[in-house]
C-alpha cells in the first residue's frame, strides 16, 4: 500500500488576542494592497517548510535540542511586502536569538533525518494577505507582542479556495517561570 503523504511545515501559532490583532491588521492592509487577507484561523509564522512527506516522518522527529530553548517574546513591528510572490506581511525588525536558535534546532532535527532545509534564508514573517495588487509601503507600526511557549508541526490541506492547517505534533519550549 502507498505510504500516506502529508504536506508539512513547522510553525508558531498566536494566542487568541494576538490572532485577533493580526487579523484586524490584515483587514487594514488589504485596503491598501488589494488581494485576499489570510483567514484569521490560518495566521502563523512558518519556521520551516517540509512539503510533501510520508506521514510516518512526524513520529520520527527528535526535537530535544529545540525543546531546550526558553519561551520568548516576538515583537511584530514592521509591515512590508514581496511583490514577486504577491505577499503582504508583518515581521519583527529585531528578532530575538531564541527565534534563530529554534529555526536552527529544527533544521538540525530535519538534517538528522536526511531532509534538506530551504535554500532561501529564513525571513521570519506572518503573511497578512496573498495575491496583492498594490505594494505595501514598508514601515514600522506599534508592536504586536506575541509570547511563544511552543511550536508545532502542521499539516496543510486544501479547503475550498484556500488551505486548512492542523497540528500534527507540538513541542513546548522551556518555561522560565517553572
Ligand atoms: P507564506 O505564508 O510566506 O506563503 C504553509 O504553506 C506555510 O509554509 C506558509 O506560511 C508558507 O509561507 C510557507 N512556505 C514556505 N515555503 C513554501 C513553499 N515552497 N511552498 C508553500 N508554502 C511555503
Amino acid at each position: 500500500m502507498a505510504a500516506k503523504i502529508l504536506r508539512l511545515f513547522f510553525a508558531l501559532w498566536p494566542d487568541e488576542a494576538v490572532r485577533a490583532a493580526v487579523a484586524a491588521l490584515a483587514q487594514d492592509v488589504v485596503v491598501e494592497t488589494g488581494g485576499r487577507a489570510v483567514a484569521p484561523e490560518n495566521i502563523h509564522l512558518t519556521l520551516a517548510f517540509l512539503g510533501e512527506q510520508p506521514a510516518r516522518l512526524a513520529a520520527k522527529i527528535d526535537m530535544r535540542s529545540a525543546e531546550a530553548i526558553p519561551a520568548f517574546q516576538l515583537s511584530f513591528d514592521e509591515l512590508g511586502c514581496w511583490r514577486n510572490t504577491g505577499i503582504a506581511w508583518v515581521g519583527a525588525s529585531a528578532a530575538p536569538t531564541e527565534l534563530s536558535s529554534l529555526e536552527q534546532g529544527i533544521a538540525r532535527a530535519l538534517a538528522a533525518l536526511g531532509l534538506e532545509g530551504d535554500d532561501r534564508p529564513f525571513s521570519p514573517h506572518v503573511t497578512l494577505a496573498r495575491r496583492i495588487v498594490r505594494p505595501l509601503r514598508r514601515r514600522l507600526i506599534t508592536p504586536l507582542v506575541w509570547s511563544i511557549d511552543s511550536f508545532a508541526l502542521m499539516e496543510s490541506t486544501p479547503a475550498g479556495a484556500g488551505r486548512e492547517y492542523r497540528v500534527v505534533r507540538s513541542w513546548p519550549l522551556v518555561n522560565r517561570a517553572s
